[in-house]
């Protein structure tokens, strides 16, 4: 029996004194829940605000002990049973695609905003690794995800998965998305080249696993159509998003003898690949060939010609994504929703009415 009458309960190992028993209704403090946890009021503190720092059997005594308090729920509560870490990861699968560094910034902007850290998690679009952060999440080591590929990874929780798709969407409703409609950009950049007089346009397909290569490639086809032009499959290479991979595509249309006076790349880093292996056939650019690419990155209007492209608006594309993300984070009920945003087309100068037809 101690000095203040209570008597100390053996529970787990841990005391708790029994004038702590449940007092339903009872507003307890931190002071003696800390006091029944026997623990100091420090680590029940750091185990709501920062509960990447207690161990686990820490925190779900402080919790065990909460519930035994019969507290009624409130922000204490639920962040013992959320255990926020408020770090979340942010999935893409070319760390070295400048398009998406605009779009990171925005994540992180909001995410400080809100007290939030970002892990960045670069998966070169592998299944194993974008599944060791997936299982980072399901051992509460990050609170959540958002993913920049055309893929959401398994993970292993009940319910509501935090997620949140950026740039790409997936078909699964229940994963909210944020990204540009890429058939109407898409459909604008060949609607464009033929006003310039272009008839034999070729096309540099991204990934085809990715509904956004597919919708870019519908843009394509429905340009071609409404101007009445045959869509050549001989006219259409495929990409892989990468400036090699738009290198390949023009030595392979080339190679393959085909005929072109414009050619519309499913993104930049490839356009700028295709005109790097036009000048190395000695084909000027617009002059001989006309390119378009997608996204707008920071180099694109560096170039010599500048490109023309799609702009994609990568700061809001973040900026949205993330809000999304604490949207679900704070309601597991918020209805999933698809944010589709404008891309509108940026002229420049490699892009030029249609010469006389060559070969
Ligand atoms: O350039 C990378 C591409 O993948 C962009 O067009 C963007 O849509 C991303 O999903």
């Amino acid at each position: 029996m101690s000095a203040d009458g209570s008597r100390r309960k053996r529970q787990g190992g841990k005391s708790i004194p029994a004038s702590t028993e449940a007092a339903p209704g009872r507003v307890r403090t931190v002071k003696e829940i800390a006091a029944a946890a026997n623990v100091s009021v420090a680590t029940v503190s750091r185990a709501l605000q920062r509960p990447e720092v207690v161990s686990e059997a820490t925190r779900l005594h402080i919790q065990e002990v909460v519930k035994r308090l019969g507290y009624t729920p409130n922000a204490l509560a639920r962040n013992l049973r959320t255990a926020r870490t408020r770090l979340i990861i942010a999935l893409l699968p070319d760390i070295a695609n400048p398009f998406f560094s605009q779009v990171i910034r925005g994540i992180e902007q909001v995410a400080h905003e809100n007290g939030y850290s970002v892990l960045l998690g670069e998966t070169q679009s592998s299944l194993v690794r974008e599944q060791a952060y997936a299982d980072m999440v399901a051992a509460r080591q990050a609170d959540g995800i958002i993913t920049m590929s055309h893929r959401v990874p398994a993970i292993p929780i009940q319910g509501r998965l935090p997620v949140v798709n950026a740039c790409e969407y997936v078909k699964d409703q229940q994963i909210s998305s944020v990204y540009v409609d890429n058939v109407a950009g898409a459909r604008a950049a060949v609607d464009y080249l033929v006003t310039l007089g272009h008839r034999d346009i070729a096309f540099i397909a991204g990934p085809p696993t990715s509904p956004i290569c597919i919708d870019r490639e519908q843009g394509y086809r429905l340009a071609l159509e409404a101007a009445r032009l045959p869509c050549n499959p001989a006219l259409a290479a495929l990409g892989d998003f990468s400036i090699e991979a738009g290198e390949r595509a023009i030595e392979l249309l080339l190679a393959q003898g085909q005929s072109f006076s414009a050619v519309f790349c499913s993104n930049d880093e490839m356009a700028i690949g295709a005109m790097r292996a036009l000048a190395s056939h000695g084909l000027r650019v617009p002059h001989d060939v006309s390119v378009v690419g997608f996204d707008d990155i920071r180099f694109s209007r560096y170039m010599t010609p500048s490109l023309t492209t799609v702009a994609q608006p990568k700061n809001a594309l973040g900026r949205e994504a993330m809000s999304m993300l604490i949207e679900l984070l704070n309601d597991a009920e918020v209805p999933p929703r698809k944010r589709v945003l404008s891309a509108d087309l940026v002229v420049r100068g490699s892009t030029a009415p249609c010469q006389a037809r060559r070969g």
